[in-house]
């Protein structure tokens, strides 16, 4: 059975008019959860996109990206909901499909240039992965990709961050 067809769709969650598509029926399932993560890894591994660490958006974003950072042999660096991480912290405000967020860093995160894939679940609006990729940079990383599970094309994020200039991949889209 492919991804796709082990992400479930809840209609009306978390609000009326969204479908939500949850990764939790792909990731109990251990088959499932070793097809992302080496397709995935089969990506990095194969195709030379240059970067030296992961960062992973709370909360799914820390599933995929830390099972990602250990196959690839990367470090992981987590950007996390306000009032989580304990020293000197970056943040940014964004909106999301179902209301408005706010995302942190830790300042000391990142050398200076360093090269980073972020990694999360799934993109919608793109409002969370554009937001965290302005961390990134604000802390002095450089945003060599973005990847996803699942992306959600006709919400429009992926449109907005390929204007953006920035580059996408992602294992399954749905409608
Ligand atoms: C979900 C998902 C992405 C984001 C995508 O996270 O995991 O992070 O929404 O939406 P966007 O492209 O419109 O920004 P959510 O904020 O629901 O948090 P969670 O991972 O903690 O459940
Ligand atoms: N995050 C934002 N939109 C979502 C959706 N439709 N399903 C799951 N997670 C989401």
């Amino acid at each position: 059975m492919p991804i796709k067809s082990r992400i479930r769709s809840i209609p009306d969650y978390p609000k009326k008019g969204i479908m939500f598509r949850d990764i939790t029926t792909l990731i109990k399932d251990p088959v499932g959860f070793r097809l992302v993560i080496d397709s995935l890894t089969q990506r990095y591994l194969e195709n030379g996109v240059d970067f030296d660490m992961i960062v992973g958006i709370e909360a799914r974003g820390f599933i995929i990206g830390g099972a990602l950072s250990y196959t690839l042999g990367k470090g992981f660096v987590p950007v996390r909901k306000p009032g989580k991480l304990p020293a000197d912290v970056v943040s940014q405000e964004y909106e999301l499909e179902y209301g408005s967020d706010k995302i942190e860093i830790h300042m000391d995160a990142l050398e200076k240039g360093t090269r980073v894939l972020l990694v999360d679940d799934l993109l919608a609006t793109g409002g969370t992965a554009l937001a965290a990729a302005a961390l990134v940079e604000k802390v002095g990383g450089v945003v060599a990709e973005m990847a996803f599970i699942v992306n959600l094309p006709d919400v429009g994020g992926e449109q907005k961050i390929r204007d953006k200039g920035y580059s996408i991949y992602s294992l399954t889209d749905f409608e």
